[in-house]
């Protein structure tokens, strides 16, 4: 069974969604170990207490300690995939290269778009009439790295931030299941900054 590590900061709709596809036999795969720079979050919650790992990375001197020691604790459970499903805190170049290649995220904004934080309110601010979510292979420039799929949804009138990130939310759990999916099943590959699906170099992010 492929082992996945889940990093996490907050309410943890996102690694619910593997959880939930695990069960139901939708997703062939473990979470071995939930981990996450905020003890109090939500998401920590969802797993049983021996898969929790928690720092608090405010409590540390500077960012590659709190790295370190967050990536010697995932090493630890021997992940297959490493999967940032709400993880707000920038991880450093030592964990990145660390685990590069096996490392994706999913962000909410059409990639190379919004980039960072207040995706929803930019795409508002900008006039978008299309918005989604992406899942793509972590690298060390923020929200950079090749984009393996994408989710759209319309903006519609009288949207708000709030109304966006609703009407994504479920989305977004559909698009990192299928992602994942693909990854576990040893189907996806990146190098050289360019995602491979069954061999195949994937020129244009897919879409779900
Ligand atoms: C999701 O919308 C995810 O795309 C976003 O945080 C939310 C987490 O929700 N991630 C980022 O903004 C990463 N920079 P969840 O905790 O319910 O899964």
């Amino acid at each position: 069974q492929p082992r996945l590590a889940v990093l996490v900061s907050g309410r943890g709709s996102n690694l619910q969604a593997l959880l939930d596809a695990m069960a139901s036999g939708a997703l062939a795969a473990e979470v071995v170990g939930v981990f996450s720079d905020r003890p109090d979050a939500a998401a920590l919650q969802r797993v049983g207490a021996p898969m929790r790992w928690s720092e608090d990375a405010r409590a540390f001197p500077d960012r590659a300690e709190f790295d370190a020691r967050l990536a010697d604790a995932v090493q630890a459970c021997h992940p297959d995939w490493v999967i940032c499903a709400g993880y707000m805190r920038i991880l450093g170049e030592a964990f990145i290269e660390r685990f590069r290649g096996r490392l994706l995220n999913i962000h909410p904004s059409l990639l190379p778009k919004y980039r960072g934080l207040k995706t929803h309110a930019r795409a508002l601010a900008a006039g978008d009439s299309d918005h989604g979510a992406s899942v793509h292979f972590v690298v060390p420039e923020l929200d950079a790295g090749a984009v393996v799929a994408q989710v759209h949804i319309p903006v519609l009138a009288g949207d708000t931030p709030d109304t966006l990130a609703a009407r994504l939310i479920p989305r977004e759990h559909a698009l990192l299941v299928a992602v994942v999916a693909l990854a576990t099943a040893g189907r996806l590959a990146e190098r050289d900054d360019v995602v491979y699906c069954d061999g195949q170099p994937v020129l244009k992010a897919l879409t779900l």
